[in-house]
């Protein structure tokens, strides 16, 4: 096991210590993606390079890759799985886009409005079928279930959003199940086959697999508040996405319930009818936060991080566990 600094350890919320474990893994990952999003029509690797080029986070192939080790994988088999998971999530953010209309991503501006929406979507396409290469290479048909399933159950929960958009009642629960599937399943499964290429048993892959999903659960309620209490400097998207296309998500959710018949036409105006200005977006910003909906959103969040990381008790402490506990953390507490 590799160890790491004690004051790496113990910073809760950061990913530092990950980052720092996982670093000549992630090297080889890198390596991976930019050797396979080539191809000789050369829109395929312009378009895929801006996207890619502008970094990430690539926390679901740093999940993969600390999952396999916490499971006690040694060689290189992970490394594969890991780049395809994140062709995986390329691939979605470019779909998502298009279908979010949304302008800008990492930081720069939406791949769609440089390319169009066809070059787009299609080169999404391509970047999902060279993660189906990726993982046919490993020839772990385990792997290639969980990651298939994924990609499934991920486009399930972007039309399932799609279909709920406007809803100004929808459920608590159904709102659950959407982003489990649009971004929870990918988090589970980047773990999952971590396990997986480890050659874990099955309480180990089990654990990681609901560390995972916890996680992205966590992630994606973060991200939700995000849209409402967070910056787009720092977000590298545009803050406002979600009120300006009428998604449904817990933050507006709640404030819709909690501030009742005052604001009833107000709601049923800019998310039922999506007839909006810029200053209704700044004025639903002042009722969401106002309302205690961001603070409950992020309550939530920190619940399902913390069963995240009760997950990870079936695994003895080490530098891993503590990475993956702190990213919990992170997934939480993040800015970006
Ligand atoms: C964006 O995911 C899509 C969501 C699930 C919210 P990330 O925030 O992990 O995106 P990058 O890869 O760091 O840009
Ligand atoms: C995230 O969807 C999940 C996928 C991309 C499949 P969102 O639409 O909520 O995420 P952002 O805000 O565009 O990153
Ligand atoms: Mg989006
Ligand atoms: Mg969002």
């Amino acid at each position: 096991m590799t160890s790491a600094p004690a004051a790496l350890a113990s910073k809760p919320g950061s990913v530092d210590l990950l980052i720092d474990l996982a670093k000549a893994d992630m090297a080889g990952v890198d390596a991976l993606i930019v050797q396979r999003m080539q191809s000789p029509v050369a829109v395929i690797p312009a378009l895929a390079e801006h996207l890619i080029a502008a970094g990430g986070k690539r926390l679901r192939p740093l999940l993969t890759v600390a999952a396999d080790r916490l499971a006690g994988g040694a060689d290189d088999n992970c490394l594969k799985l890991a780049a395809a998971v994140e062709f995986i999530h390329t691939a979605t953010l470019l779909h998502d886009d298009v279908v979010d209309g949304s302008q800008l991503r990492r930081g720069k501006v939406a791949a769609h409005l440089i390319w169009g929406a066809a070059q787009s979507v299609l080169v999404g396409d391509f970047l999902f079928a060279r993660a189906f290469e990726l993982m046919v290479e490993t020839s772990s048909i385990k792997a290639l279930d969980i990651l298939a399933r994924a990609s499934r159950v991920i486009a399930e929960g972007e039309v399932l959003q799609l279909t709920r958009a406007h809803d100004l009642k929808l459920s608590q629960d159904v709102y659950l199940e959407i982003i489990a599937a649009k971004t929870a399943e990918l988090f589970a499964a980047a773990a999952e086959a971590g396990a997986v290429a480890a050659g874990a048993g099955d309480d180990a892959r089990i654990a990681l697999r609901d560390f995972g999903l916890n996680l992205g659960l966590a992630f994606q309620l973060a991200d939700d508040a995000l849209d409402y209490g967070g910056e787009t400097a720092a977000l590298g998207k545009n803050a406002g996405d979600d009120f300006r296309e009428g998604k449904a998500t817990l933050p507006l959710l709640l404030a819709i319930a909690r501030t009742g018949e005052a604001e009833a036409a107000f709601w049923e105006k800019t998310i039922g009818r999506l007839e909006q200005t810029d200053e209704d977006f700044l004025r639903a910003r002042d009722l969401i936060a106002n309302s205690g909906a961001i603070s409950a959103t992020l309550e939530l969040a920190a619940v399902y991080a913390g069963a995240a990381k009760q997950a990870l008790r079936v695994f003895p402490a080490n530098d891993w566990r503590a990475a993956l506990e702190a990213l919990a953390d992170f997934s939480v507490s993040r800015r970006s």
